[in-house]
């Protein structure tokens, strides 16, 4: 296994490309069509400048990471794959213990191309989301991270293409294609799924939506990681090294909004952040539950036969499921999952059994993450002494997906009528007014070394450069 980065060819890759020239053609012809979809969906206003990105350069543990200045069209994108183990085998499921294959089984054909497309649609989405928020950048800093996450999304698709192309033939050619022509938030041609045609307008989304959304991503990564299909494994090993970057992006980001509150709480006349031009923290609490929970519904039903169909088979796995030493039963065959449903205007007990509640068993392991973060964000408030916090709203509020989308709850949980819901609801979720107010503080600074007055500096810069650094020097 190749595990140096081949540079030469047109398409930068560790899978030995070359020795393919069908897949290297098919993936050629690819190419002039997604640096289009770059061009059209990507960054607006910014594909001449010139970005301090870090590119991939090797898939070893240390030192995978090149920092340099690009232009973001002749960013190289290309194929890395995390190099094979020797021997894996397949650690759930029925077929626990065999050999992990190389090939797509015929039989799981129109499965793993379903999970595959629903995955690598989503990298171009995210993208197509955040292509205006250049122009409001709270600074070169935050400028430059946009970049990297937007490119590395770019990147991701190029990861789901080169699996579609290399094991699905004319199928996986077709859908490469599709993936380059739905648009995010198009009415007759959406992204997939849900949370990826909602617009990104301000950088309090964004920040949320990395936190939230790309930690979605991070449990749905995870779980694929453990698949049986061993390209699909180390594919998605690879991603999860750079997603980790996109959810520092966004936790680091909410963090420094609250860090510049609590300072306009203690110094604005009357403590009033709003009209010293910074983030009310109950306006920031409505973002995380706009966010979160858009986010929750991503991981679909909580009973759900395909997800049955994908643990039984080997194609997706609990988060750690061959490393967690607390998971002993990797069949999941006797086990049961207990929730609460809606019943005549209150909640009785459903047994689920655990392999139709995997969607469910994936999100605990996500809400728990999505806890320590909140309690870091929580440390920040208590070190400066005060009294707020930060919370999860409950996992049946404003619900779009599965057993609690058709009736109404508040953050607590509790069943409430629709009247009260629109009573409520601008206590709860972002209002118009809170959408127009944070537009309106959405002023770009690009002088390298300032930030917007609605943000704290960050710690520290990245890759160990100064925080007045110029991140991205404009054309
Ligand atoms: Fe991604
Ligand atoms: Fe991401």
């Amino acid at each position: 296994m190749v595990s140096k980065i081949d540079y030469q060819s047109k398409i930068p890759n560790n899978v030995g490309l070359s020795d393919s020239p069908k897949l290297q053609k098919a993936l050629e012809r690819w190419l002039p069509n997604y640096l289009d979809w770059w061009q059209e969906m990507g960054p607006e206003g910014f594909q001449q400048d010139e970005v301090y990105l870090r590119t991939a350069v090797s898939v070893d543990t240390d030192g995978w990471a090149h920092f340099d200045y690009v232009k973001m069209p002749e960013y190289r994108w290309g194929i890395f794959l995390t190099p094979s183990e020797q021997e894996r085998t397949i650690a759930f499921g029925d077929n626990i213990g065999q050999r992990a294959w190389d090939d797509v089984p015929g039989e799981m054909r129109t499965e793993l191309r379903r999970l595959i497309v629903t995955q690598g649609d989503t990298e171009p989405a995210s993208v197509e989301q955040q292509r205006l928020l250049g122009q409001t950048c709270p600074s070169l800093y935050d400028l430059r991270n946009l970049f990297q996450v937007n490119v590395e999304e770019g990147r991701h698709l190029w990861a789901m293409v080169y699996l579609l192309m290399m094991h699905f033939g004319r199928d996986g050619r077709e859908e490469a294609e599709e993936l380059l022509q739905r648009r995010s938030g198009n009415a007759d041609s959406p992204r997939i799924l849900e949370a990826f045609n909602k617009p990104i307008d301000d950088w309090l989304a964004f920040f949320c939506f990395t936190t939230f959304t790309d930690r979605d991503g991070k449990y749905q990564l995870g779980a694929l990681a453990e698949s049986g299909f061993d390209p699909l494994s180390r594919t998605c090993r690879f991603m999860l090294t750079e997603e980790a970057h996109h959810m520092f992006v966004g936790e680091t980001g909410v963090s420094r909004v609250i860090q510049r509150t609590i300072e306009l709480m203690k110094t604005a006349p009357e403590g009033d952040v709003a009209k010293a031009g910074g983030i009310p923290l109950d306006l920031v609490q409505r973002y995380i539950n706009e966010w979160y929970t858009a986010s929750l519904d991503l991981f679909g039903s909580e009973n759900s036969s395909n997800s049955a169909t994908y643990f039984a088979a080997g194609l997706k796995g609990r988060w750690a499921e061959a490393t967690d030493p607390r998971i002993t039963d990797h069949t999941a065959l006797n086990a049961t999952y207990h929730l609460d449903v809606p019943n005549n205007g209150g909640f009785e007990d459903q047994e689920i059994p655990l392999r139709r509640a995997m969607n469910l068993v994936l999100r605990d392991s996500y809400v728990e993450d999505c806890e320590r973060v909140i309690v870091r964000w929580n440390k920040v408030l208590e070190k400066a002494g005060m009294t707020e916090r930060m919370k999860l709203p409950h996992q049946r509020f404003n619900r779009g997906q599965g057993v609690y989308a058709s009736g109404h709850y508040d953050p607590e949980g509790n069943p409430i009528s629709a009247s009260e819901w629109e009573a409520k609801r601008d206590q709860w979720l972002p209002s118009k007014a809170d959408l127009a107010y944070v537009k309106s503080l959405m002023v770009p600074v690009m002088e390298a070394g300032k930030f917007a007055p609605w943000i704290a500096p960050p710690r520290k810069g990245i890759n160990g450069q100064p925080i007045e650094f110029e991140y991205v020097k404009r054309a």
